[in-house]
């Protein structure tokens, strides 16, 4: 099983802004939903609480200290719909893994920023959108050890009307 990061990341490391993200690009919204649909994502209560509804055809394993929290609209302890789509909770990273079915091919850890600092020392990739930008933000993406991991593929996206140019990078680590 591969754990992945994925992520959208300014040139100032900014990836969000007063709980959304701070720019519109919905070509990188296609490429999230194209890389993790039918595939389980872990991430942070407050990353959930962003979305207006559950990830449709995913796992989502939402990670929260707190044991009364419940998902709004779905019930955390219903079977998969049709679709795949199921919403779990869990106290801990460790315990968030254990909930992926045993034959996923790949996990993604989608963020925030507090998840995104755990997970990143265990990560074997990460899907990067480099946002060609610096815009104000109140969240921002650990550094990481960037001569453990080489750039595998590339794909430049210019700018277009509002829409900041972006990078599609996939980072592998080393082994
Ligand atoms: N640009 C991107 O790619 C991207 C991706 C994702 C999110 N974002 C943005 O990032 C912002 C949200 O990020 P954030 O860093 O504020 O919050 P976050 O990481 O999404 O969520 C933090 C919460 O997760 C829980 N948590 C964190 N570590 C945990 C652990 N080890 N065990 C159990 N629970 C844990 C805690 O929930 P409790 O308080 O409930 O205990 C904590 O308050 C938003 O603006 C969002 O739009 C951007």
């Amino acid at each position: 099983m591969r754990l992945a990061i994925i992520v959208a990341m300014a040139e100032n490391r900014a990836i969000g802004r007063g709980g959304d993200l701070p720019w519109h690009l919905p070509e990188d919204l296609r490429h999230f939903k194209r890389l993790t649909t039918g595939k389980p994502i872990i991430m942070g209560r407050r990353t959930y609480e962003t979305l207006p509804v559950a990830l449709p055809a995913r796992l989502s394993i939402v990670l929260t200290r707190d044991t009364a929290w419940r998902p709004k609209n779905i019930d955390p302890a219903a079977p998969p719909a049709s679709d795949g789509t199921a919403v779990r909770i869990a106290p801990d990273l460790d315990t968030a893994l254990s909930l992926c079915p045993e034959d996923a091919e790949e996990v993604f850890i989608g963020g925030g920023a507090e998840i995104y600092r755990e997970a990143l020392p265990r990560v074997d990739r990460i899907y990067l959108t480099l946002i060609h930008a610096r815009p104000e933000a109140d969240t921002f993406m650990p550094e990481w050890d960037e001569s453990a991991f080489r750039q595998t593929s590339r794909r430049h996206r210019p700018a277009q009307g509002d829409e900041p140019a972006c990078t599609f990078l996939t980072l592998d680590r080393i082994r």
